[in-house]
């Protein structure tokens, strides 16, 4: 049987991507529907969360099902036991996992060994979720994602990715400006990059940005913080896009780093709206990995 993993991005092609977002505008109207009923999903943690936790635990609530969510500190990946066999047990009593890891090859090796879908929850290379529902916002705020304008200011990290794979797939615009040498991947996505703030934004839709340090690379922050001066999302820099232009983060956000407090306060700032997205997002993705049809 094939699994329906979703690890990148990637793993869908446009058709299951456009249905996965209608599918979420419909469960954001009706969102008490028990079709996971009977259903469980497993929740493992290798770094701290807010949002994909809560979001995850609280959708698969809505659709009926069970959860449960581990902390590394409990399981040990790899320390106190290795991927493969975690991978093999929870499959066992789960009809699918979600994994946020270090490591994009133990949620690749996770999936490998599993006999249930596998979701990433994060990884140093991808965040696909976080992609999904961002999509989500920009068709509900724009109408459309085709032709979409998106300049990504900061690091080529992984919410840089899934939003470059995600862009590809649906269509929209995507200019990344960054600092020499924290671009992106660019294999197999379309999208620009540039290091001119000032420029890569103009005319742009959507503003978007993430932190410069993300979780993992503690020890690079104060080079970091060196790096990309000049890169702050600022009241000056929005602008110069278009008029209407969102401005979108993934959150947590370092306010007065990547962006300004301002920015984040405006009216123009859809943050909190991609919070939320992310639990329906999330809840059309657990139907479609188990197979269940709204
Ligand atoms: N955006 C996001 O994934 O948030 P958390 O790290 O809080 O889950
Ligand atoms: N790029 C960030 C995203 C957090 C949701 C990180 O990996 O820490």
């Amino acid at each position: 049987m094939i699994l329906r993993h979703f690890l990148h991005i990637y793993d869908f092609n446009s058709e299951t991507l456009r249905h996965l977002l209608a599918q979420a505008l419909e469960l954001k109207k009706t969102p008490i529907q028990p079709l996971l009923a009977g259903k469980s999903l497993g929740l493992i943690f290798e770094k701290p969360s807010t949002r994909t936790r809560v979001s995850f635990e609280i959708g698969m609530g809505q659709l009926g099902g069970n959860v449960i969510s581990l902390q590394n500190s409990e399981i040990g990946l790899n320390s106190r036991e290795p991927v493969k066999d975690i991978s093999r047990v929870l499959s066992r009593y789960v009809d699918a996992v979600m994994i946020r890891a270090y490591h994009h090859s133990d949620i690749l090796e996770f999936a490998a060994y599993a006999t249930v879908p596998v979701i990433n929850g994060l990884s140093d290379l991808h965040h696909p979720c976080q992609g999904l529902a961002d999509a989500l916002t920009i068709l509900e705020r724009k109408g459309t994602l085709q032709g979409i304008k998106l300049c990504y200011l900061g690091d080529g990290n992984n919410v840089c990715r899934s939003l470059l794979e995600i862009g590809t797939r649906l269509g929209m615009n995507i200019v990344v400006c960054c600092p020499q040498g924290y671009e992106p991947d660019m294999t197999g996505v379309s999208g620009t990059i540039s290091h001119a703030p000032a420029h890569a934004v103009k005319d742009a839709d959507v503003i978007y940005t993430d932190v410069w340090t993300s979780m993992g690379q503690e020890d690079e922050f104060a080079k970091r913080m060196r790096d990309f001066e000049g890169f702050m999302v600022n009241e000056a820099l929005v602008a110069k896009a278009k008029p209407d232009a969102i401005v979108m983060h993934c959150l947590p956000a370092h306010r007065d780093q990547e962006i300004t407090d301002g920015v984040m306060e405006s009216p123009q700032s859809v943050v909190f709206d991609q919070a939320e997205n992310r639990m329906h997002a999330q809840k059309s993705l657990l139907l479609h990995v188990m197979g269940v049809s709204l």
